[in-house]
């Protein structure tokens, strides 16, 4: 994919882009920081459990990968967030379908950069030959959720205590989906 430039809200320069190997110190800094700043992610905070040597490894194969699209935003140079959509099962019959997650950290939050990851991700999707993508979000997510339905996505059911905390307390997920 060709990076895509863009301004964020506030007026910096933006830009998304296909991951490279180089963006593994900085992917592992996102998951472990954003993992500790919000709740509607399915790591605990400090659980992500990659180091910057098994992130090199991890993206080198997504990049070899023809069914794993990931996408990472940029502010300013620096590495603002990511997006991942992945075949859910490589069998013949769910090959129509891909899973989608995303995080951008909570500085960058409303300045659009999920929009563009997003768009630009499921224009990837599309161009792969995947029918529909799917995910699944905390039903309190209301930045999530407003984003999602933005992009077409429809809640389709909800699925009750999809995520138990370290607290013990519970979150139910809505599952949505978009179809091309
Ligand atoms: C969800 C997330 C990816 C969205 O990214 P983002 O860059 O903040 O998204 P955008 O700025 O492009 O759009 C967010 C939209 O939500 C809207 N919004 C913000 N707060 C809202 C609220 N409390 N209620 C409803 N809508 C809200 C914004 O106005 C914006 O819409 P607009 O552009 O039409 O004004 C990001 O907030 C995030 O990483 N959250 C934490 C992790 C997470 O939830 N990941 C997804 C798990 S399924």
């Amino acid at each position: 994919m060709d990076p895509i430039y863009f301004k964020t809200k506030d007026g910096r320069e933006a830009c998304v882009r296909t991951v490279e190997p180089a963006d593994a110190a900085a992917m592992v800094a996102l998951m472990l920081t954003t993992s500790a700043e919000t709740r509607f992610l399915g790591y605990e905070p400090g659980e992500f459990p990659y180091t910057p040597e098994t992130e090199t490894e991890f993206i080198q194969k997504a990049l070899a990968d023809p069914s794993h699209i990931f996408l990472v935003a940029e502010v300013a140079g620096q590495l603002a967030g990511e997006l991942q959509i992945k075949a859910m099962n490589a069998r013949r019959r769910f090959t129509h379908r891909a899973g989608l997650g995303m995080v951008i950290y909570q500085a960058y939050w409303g300045h659009g950069i999920g929009t563009v990851l997003m768009q630009a991700g499921l224009s990837e999707a599309k161009a792969m030959g995947v029918e529909q993508v799917e995910l699944e979000v905390v039903t309190s997510n209301r930045r999530g959720l407003a984003l999602y339905q933005r992009m077409g996505f429809k809640v389709f059911g909800t699925h009750p205590r999809a995520i138990k905390y370290a607290d013990g307390s519970y979150a139910d997920e809505y599952l949505m989906q978009v179809q091309f």
